[in-house]
């Protein structure tokens, strides 16, 4: 029996580099090795969404032709729509007993997430919803709903994890061992870096490379990366690494002895940055164009993406009413 494995993805927008390599990318390897339910998660991005309902229902097929895109496989990986889930706002009632509110505001992730809205919003907490504090509560009945035992996530996560290990145990030793407690799966690259060379390369920074960005749009940010600022002239010599265009060279490019030569060329200053960007932009499109090929591919058969979608969330809502089952059964509202 393989174990399951279980990861969502809030339908806000179009998926970045960031999203590619700290992430989708070990998709790739993970769907082989385990039976893998993938969530996209409309009900979580209402909860900072709820006015834009457009914007929610847009990006949950944006971000499935995207993820199908990379190469995530649907004879693989159970796609499947949360709120077509009705177990999972059920089991986050349940749980919503066995945490205490002082938790969730604690939670350094909802922490975190709070202290932004108060910048944004004001500092009267009036903007923080009840379902936004209780997303955590949410997240864990997105996991336990499907047994999720390994669940990738990027380290910001952690805590939502930790806060979902302590509700199941929490279940469990109210109402008898029913629940399993997930591990999470960090993948070696957690974080890559903005064209502006803040560490995290983020929607909400305007600093990221889109898998969907035609090569115009390619072409123009690469030009804007930011690159050694010591350096003036085209000929002064120059530290890679604090470039993002070596950066992101290291990205895409494969060819570790091209990679070499542009590290010392840049380094004795025999190689100046317009000409270096010229050559990053060739390398990004050359690395996006399968990408961009399956991508195209569906969207010229949106039924295809639907049926995708249909049959995922047709097994997972399978799994999540036996869990259903074990768990009203153990809370003796099984009548
Ligand atoms: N909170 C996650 C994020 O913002 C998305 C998510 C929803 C998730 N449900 C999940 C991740 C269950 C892991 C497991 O990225």
């Amino acid at each position: 029996m393989k174990k399951t494995i279980l990861t969502g993805l809030r339908p806000t927008g179009n998926l970045h580099l960031g999203h590619y390599f700290g992430a989708g990318q070990n998709y790739l390897n993970l769907q082989d090795e385990f039976d893998f339910y993938l969530e996209i998660a409309d009900v979580q991005a209402l909860t900072d969404n709820f006015n834009n309902p457009e914007k929610v229902r847009k990006n949950v097929y944006e971000i499935t032709k995207d993820l199908l895109a990379i190469g995530v496989n649907p004879d693989k990986v159970h796609f499947f729509i949360q709120s077509k889930i009705p177990e999972i706002a059920e089991l986050t009632v349940f749980y919503s007993n066995l945490v205490t509110v002082a938790r969730l505001e604690r939670n350094p992730t909802v922490k975190t997430e709070i202290a932004q809205k108060k910048e944004l919003f004001g500092n009267d907490g009036e903007s923080i919803t009840y379902g936004f504090l209780g997303y955590p509560v949410s997240q864990a009945a997105d996991i336990t709903a499907f047994d999720g035992e390994v669940i990738p996530v990027g380290d910001d996560q952690l805590p939502l994890l930790e806060q979902c290990r302590e509700i199941v145990r929490k279940f469990n030793s109210i109402y008898g061992d029913t629940l399993k407690e997930p591990e999470q799966y960090l993948s070696n690259v957690s974080r890559v870096k903005g064209l502006d060379g803040n560490d995290k390369m983020g929607k909400s920074l305007g600093n990221a490379i889109y898998l969907v960005d035609d090569n115009e749009t390619i072409k123009r940010k690469v030009m804007g990366a930011v690159t050694d600022p010591n350096k003036i002239k085209k000929d002064d010599p120059a530290n890679p690494d604090i470039c993002m265009v070596y950066y992101y060279h290291k990205l895409v490019n494969k060819d570790k002895e091209n990679l070499n030569t542009i590290c010392s060329e840049c380094k004795k200053g025999n190689r100046g940055c317009v000409q270096c960007k010229k050559e990053l932009i060739e390398k990004m499109n050359e690395f996006l164009k399968p990408i961009q090929e399956r991508r195209r591919y569906y969207d010229e058969h949106p039924r295809k993406v639907q049926e995708i979608l249909d049959k995922g969330t047709t097994e997972a809502r399978n799994k999540a009413k036996e869990q259903m089952k074990k768990v009203k059964k153990a809370m003796k509202i099984d009548y």
